[in-house]
């Protein structure tokens, strides 16, 4: 039986809450013949408060050595006074980082049963299902120098700057392109050319990808804030939306809002492929973070989690039935009427993190 490895790093705030809904679907995985093998270990603000950074060597290590990587959320105001360089959000940004995790997927469908819970109309959100390419280890996130010095005026100065290379865009284009043969053969490649050098960089990259290589697959340029407003607008107009770090973490907030709830948002955060074991390195997160607002107290949903554990089945161990089955699993909890309050219908009970993630194993026992 193949092993794969998995390292789990639930974080913060209702990271662990979460987490401790994927465990109980790896336990039920693992019981019927899939081969996990699980270690856990610290990040972001408990990495923190236990060595004094947002993630240790050690982990790094347990991260490099894993086939893939869960992760939780990280982050709280308990930290928020902690030095720059060691708060929470490091940890996330370091694992990005030295794993080469370029690519963010980051797919927002409505669910049938949850056409209603959008805060935007039925008729604009039913049957929506797009996926945002997101930059991940390029731009402002990282482009230096990054620094907030004082003047000898007294002023204090903060930079950050936006970079980016022939070479990352085209990596990140690729990934689109190709997503999109997959799906409805469409790209909308989104930046602010008309303001930033690095968005006219983009658009001369993007454009030249897709005419050299995917001459059989549309593209359109679609300006960041207009891009914003038309996902609102009428976002089924849309397949798939590369762009790039920042504007990707902004606009896949927004597509959240689509799908009901925040708490609906998986994703998954890979790295480029080996030639040689046709391996990559991958990270799967939730687009949500450690939501302090409801921590602790049983409330958080656990479907963007869950559902990021669905995308490592399938992008990570080629496990496309086991994906397919979670994927069926999830909907037909969702079409119970069995919800956590974000998503929950007006007038109906809300249920906890942990009914949510019973009532997925339930079902996926229900559907094998
Ligand atoms: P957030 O995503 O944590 O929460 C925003 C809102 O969405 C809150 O009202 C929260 O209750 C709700 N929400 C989020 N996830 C939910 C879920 N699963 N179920 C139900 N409701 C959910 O964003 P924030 O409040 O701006 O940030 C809080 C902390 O999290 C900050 O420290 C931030 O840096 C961090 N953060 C971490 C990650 C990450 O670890 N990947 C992502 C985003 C934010
Ligand atoms: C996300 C988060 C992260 C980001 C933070 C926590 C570093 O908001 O994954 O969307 O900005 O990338
Ligand atoms: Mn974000």
């Amino acid at each position: 039986m193949a092993t794969h490895k998995l390292l789990l790093l639930p974080g913060d705030g209702i990271g662990p809450e979460v987490m401790r809904e994927v465990e109980k679907i790896v336990g039920w995985f693992r019981k019927r013949g899939v081969g996990f093998e699980t270690e856990t270990d610290l990040v972001g603000g408990s990495a923190y408060d236990a060595h004094g950074k947002a993630i240790s060597e050690a982990a790094m290590g347990r991260a490099q050595a894993a086939d893939a990587v869960l992760f939780g959320a990280v982050g709280g105001p308990k930290w928020d006074s902690v030095p720059y360089d060691v708060r929470p959000e490091a940890g996330l940004l370091r694992l990005r980082k030295d794993l080469g995790l370029f690519a963010n997927l980051r797919p927002a469908i409505c669910y049938p049963a949850l056409a209603d819970a959008s805060s935007l109309k039925r008729e604009v959100v039913e049957g929506l299902d797009i996926v945002i390419v997101r930059e991940l280890t390029g731009g402002v996130y990282f482009g230096e120098p990054k620094e907030l010095v004082t003047l000898e005026n007294g002023q204090q100065r903060a930079v950050d700057t936006q970079v980016y290379t022939t070479g990352e865009i085209e990596r990140i284009a690729r990934v689109a392109f190709d997503l999109a043969r997959k799906r409805r053969n469409k790209v909308s490649s989104s930046e602010k050319m008309n303001v930033m050098k690095t968005g006219v960089l983009w658009r001369q990259v993007v454009s030249r990808i897709g005419k050299a290589e995917y001459a059989d697959v549309e593209l359109e340029h679609v300006l960041a804030d207009n891009c914003a407003m038309q996902l609102v607008r009428n976002p089924k107009q849309f397949d798939v939306i590369v762009t790039d770090n920042l504007f990707g973490d902004i606009l896949s907030d927004i597509a959240a809002m689509l799908t009901g709830s925040l708490g609906m948002l998986p994703s998954a955060s890979l790295g480029a492929e080996d030639p040689k074991t046709g391996k990559r390195k991958a990270l799967y997160e939730p687009v949500h973070g450690s939501a302090p607002d409801i921590a602790g107290k049983g409330l958080a949903n656990p479907i963007a989690m869950v559902g990021s554990f669905g995308m490592a089945l399938r992008y990570s161990f080629g496990l496309i039935d086991e994906a397919d089955r979670l994927e069926k699993a999830i909907a037909n909890v969702l079409a119970s009427g069995v919800r956590t309050k974000d998503i929950a219908a007006p007038g109906t009970n809300a249920v906890g993190t942990q009914d949510v993630g019973d009532a997925i194993v339930k079902e996926l026992e229900a559907l094998s």
